[in-house]
Formats: C-alpha cells, structure tokens, sequence
C-alpha cells in the first residue's frame, strides 16, 4: 500500500510505502503472456457510460463482503458470457480483468476504513476518481462516507455496465437508485462512469486540472485503485494520468497491489520508482 503527494512542480510525487499491511509478493496467479503484449492498435475509443446502458441480460448475482465491519453487496458477472472469455484470461486491449474481484480493492477499503477512524482522512465533501475499478467498491465506500463526486473509470464499457453500476446500486437505498442520466445526483454525490485506455481518458474526466502548473484547484481530492499496476506497459500512462488528475497541492492516491506480478512483471515496485 503506498500513498502519493502531488507537489505540483513538475517533479515525480514523493511516494512514501505505508505498512498498514503487508503486500505480498506472490505470483498473481491469472496472467498469461499475452498480457505483456501491447498490440500495435489503437486502443477502444474512451467513452462515458450511462447508469440507463444497465443490460437486463446478463445476471448480477449479489452476494455480500464483509470488511473489518463494512458489510458491501457486490455483484458476480459470468466472464465467458460478457467476453467471451475464461474467467483467468486477460487480453490487452480487450479485456484487464475488471469482471473479478482482486483481493487488494478489500485491502484499499480496510486501509481507508482505518484511517478514517484514526482521523487521518474524511471523505466527506470530496471528489474521489477511482482508477481501474473493476467492481468499484473502494469508490462505493468513499461515496457512502459522503463524497460528494464519485467517477469511476475501467477499461472496459461492459465492466461498467454489467457490474460496476449493478454494485452501487445494490449498495444504494431504494430511494437513491441511479437514474438514466448521465451525471447522477445520489444523495447530493454525483456518480459518473468512464470507459477507457489510461492514455486518453483524461479527455473525458471532469476533474482533470486543465492547467496543472498554475495549481487551479481543479482535481480530485483522492484517488483510489486496487491491482492496476501489474502491467510495465501502463505504468506511464497510469502516472500521467494520475499526475494530471491529482488535486494540486493536497490531492492524496490509495493504491494497493503486489510489489511484484510474477508473469507480466509490473508492481509496486516499479511503480514507486517512476
Ligand atoms: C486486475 S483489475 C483490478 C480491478 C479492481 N480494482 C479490483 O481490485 O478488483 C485491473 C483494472 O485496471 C484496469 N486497467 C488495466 N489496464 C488498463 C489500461 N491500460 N487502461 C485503463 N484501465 C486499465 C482494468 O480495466 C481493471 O479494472
């Protein structure tokens, strides 16, 4: 688990390691090598993704976790049914492992859940971008704690669609379900989704700080993600894109992953070093 100051002056973040828990370095288990494949096609255009654009399909079935106390409802999805896949295949530029739940996102809410009580961090009021969410329960717990923005973004639309929307709303009362459009009010948050490659989603987030260097306090105050720094393919569009998301000066990233993935070779590691 590491966290990430911005200091705004063009410099690399001075990343400091936490040791709320201890990040294992065993192998990831799913990745073939195909995953350290980057095809030499452009990557799926980057859209926004509507909470109407829910299929009635393909089944979201809930089950519960229970986390240090927080109890979250989270949906599971059949991979071969949505891609088309085996549940351990992941293909770049296709499919990045969205459709399961990874044990770090458990590990990112136990550490934020921690930190809110040690009163390290509230949510309350702030705008929280969630980085490779797949089932987005890190951003559902910052919304719950009184964010008032919630973006989450995935590779993939169908992610979204078929899991990531189905989980919030299950997460959600009856009376503050999504509705069709595409910037949800919910209990006063906004909750928006975005589908797309690290390297062009900035295009579409609505936080990004269009003028970094001049710090206009644009930005997301947190920024949240579980297992996505496994691929040293991505790791510099994932710090560019954190770099122009990050609220300028006091912006803060919770990232949990491996210090190693045996297989695709990326991890916190590397990550901290770039
Ligand atoms: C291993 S999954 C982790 C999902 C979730 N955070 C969890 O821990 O359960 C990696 C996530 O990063 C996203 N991702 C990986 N590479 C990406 C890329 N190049 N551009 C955009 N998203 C990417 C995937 O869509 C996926 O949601």
């Amino acid at each position: 688990m590491a966290a990430a100051n911005s200091e705004g002056n063009g410099q690399k973040p001075r990343l400091e390691t936490f040791q709320l828990f201890s990040s294992s370095a065993s192998a990831f288990g799913i990745f073939d090598d195909a995953a350290q494949q980057v095809p030499h096609i452009p990557p799926p255009p980057c859209v926004e993704v509507l909470a109407s654009e829910v299929p009635s399909s393909i089944k979201h079935n809930v089950d519960s976790v229970n986390l240090d106390g927080v109890t979250l409802l989270k949906g599971r999805v059949n991979t071969q049914q949505v891609f088309g896949l085996s549940n351990s295949n992941l293909v770049p530029w296709k499919y990045e492992g969205g459709l399961k739940l990874w044990e770090g996102s458990l590990d990112l809410i136990k550490a934020l859940r921690s930190d809110i009580r040690n009163g390290l961090i509230s949510f309350s009021g702030k705008r929280v971008l969630e980085v490779g969410s797949g089932h987005g329960l890190p951003g559902i717990f910052a919304l719950l704690e009184g964010a008032a923005a919630v973006h989450f973004q995935d590779f993939n639309a169908e992610v979204l669609r078929f899991l990531t929307i189905p989980n919030l709303n299950a997460n959600l009362s009856r009376d503050t379900q999504l509705s069709s459009f595409n910037s949800t009010i919910c209990d006063k948050a906004e909750v928006c989704f975005f589908a797309g490659d690290w390297s062009g989603i900035d295009k579409l987030l609505p936080h990004v700080s269009t003028d970094a260097k001049n710090n206009q306090g644009d930005g997301y105050d947190f920024i949240l993600m579980a297992e996505t720094v496994y691929s040293i393919n991505s790791l510099q569009n994932l710090y560019d894109l954190i770099k122009k998301c990050l609220q300028h000066p006091d912006g803060v990233v919770y990232m949990a992953a491996k210090k190693y993935y045996f297989g695709v070779g990326g991890g916190t590691g590397d990550f901290c070093l770039w």
